[in-house]
């Protein structure tokens, strides 16, 4: 291996402790986590050791600044009891864009596949079998500077750690505009997963709670007219046949499944169209009744059937779960493939394997 790891299992396991056919999104983490360091470029200490906290300076930057970035990514178990990624080159890439965004250092490949394998090769009991469940795994960097100027930061820790988790939006999702907030502008940070783009929606998304909302549909900041996303996920409509999408112009993230479900659809003969969409256009849609379906998609909410959208005071509904002829079938197609169920047409799954155990024999 190109980066040296250090191992240390977990003494006792707290997987018999797991209640999975129970499992809720993000509160359960796996035994191990895997850990490394940058240290003015130069990547070091990769580690693989028990899932805990970490002890770091109250001082370190990223508290006071924010420099820290994510991914959201999956492993899935097929029939064979083999663990599969979902396409993890497409979450390596996006990983690096926010890090140049955040002026943070890329993490080189290797590094990313091989900690990737070895932590999923490592907890692969973690994975649930139940439908609609994974084992979500959620690299994140930070900056580590005992600095509180502002200034570019030297060093930076490397993290991911691993949750058995289940379905993020259990029903379909009630979403609305607001021309209060923004989330992103051109130029600034939304096509990044920068944790402060979910840190300034913290606000939004609570008064959208407590109006009865599951999340914020979110519009262009110049003229509140163009849908973005919706924060947790991207954002599809279904107009009479044809699938539109917002173009990526920089001000939203470049999804993975965004992406894979543009190629599923099109694979169905779907048309496609990644451009503008203005709210007025899903309500005039709907009013003409040619309005069929609207779905988010994302890696944690996999692809979620909208059910409402509010807009200035007026809301609609879309058809009935049982009526509509995108979402549901899409999702399960989707997840059929992640699971090994369906053929894997678009060769995105990747067998994990540990080059540790092959240097070990
Ligand atoms: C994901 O879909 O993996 C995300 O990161 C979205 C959200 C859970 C923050």
């Amino acid at each position: 291996m190109k980066y040296p790891f250090h191992v240390e299992h977990t003494e006792v396991s707290r997987l018999s402790s797991v209640d999975f056919s129970n499992l809720q999104f993000g509160k359960l983490y796996g035994d191990h986590m895997f850990v490394a360091e940058c240290r003015k470029g130069k990547w070091t200490d990769c580690r693989i050791i028990p899932f805990g906290n970490l002890p770091f300076s109250p001082a370190s930057s990223a508290l006071h600044y924010g420099q820290i970035i994510f991914e959201g990514m999956k492993a899935f178990k097929n029939a064979e009891r083999n663990a599969l990624l979902f396409r993890p080159e497409m979450n390596f890439k996006r990983f690096n864009i926010s890090a140049q965004r955040m002026a943070m250092p890329e993490v080189p490949l290797d590094l990313w596949l091989d900690s990737l394998h070895e932590l999923v090769h490592m907890d692969q009991e973690w994975i649930p079998k139940e439908q609609g469940c994974s084992l979500y795994l959620r690299p994140f960097m930070f900056a580590m500077d005992r600095f509180i100027g502002v200034r570019p930061t030297e060093f930076f820790k490397f993290l991911i750690i691993t949750s058995p988790a289940g379905l993020y939006y259990p029903k379909p999702v009630k979403v609305m505009t607001t021309a209060k907030y923004v989330r992103a502008f051109e130029g600034g940070v939304g096509f990044a997963k920068a944790a402060g783009n979910y840190g300034a929606s913290m606000l939004p998304l609570r008064e959208a709670i407590e109006k009865g909302f599951e999340q914020i549909l979110w519009t262009d900041g110049n003229e509140h007219k163009y849908i973005q996303e919706i924060g947790t996920m991207n954002v599809f409509f279904v107009i009479d046949g044809v699938a539109i999408t917002p173009e990526l112009d920089g001000t939203i993230l470049d999804g993975v499944t965004r992406d894979s479900v543009i190629q599923l659809l099109k694979h169905h003969g779907t048309k496609v169209e990644e451009r503008k969409i203005s709210i007025d256009e899903v309500f005039d849609a709907h009013q003409k009744g040619i309005l069929q379906d609207a779905f988010g998609t994302g890696t944690a909410a996999s692809i979620s059937t909208i059910s409402h959208i509010e807009h200035k005071g007026n809301m609609i509904a879309l058809p009935p779960v049982n009526e509509i002829p995108f979402s549901v079938k899409l999702k399960d197609e989707l997840e059929g493939i992640k699971s090994g169920a369906l053929p894997d047409i678009f060769n995105w799954m990747v067998k994990v394997q540990s080059k540790l155990l092959v240097e070990a024999e």
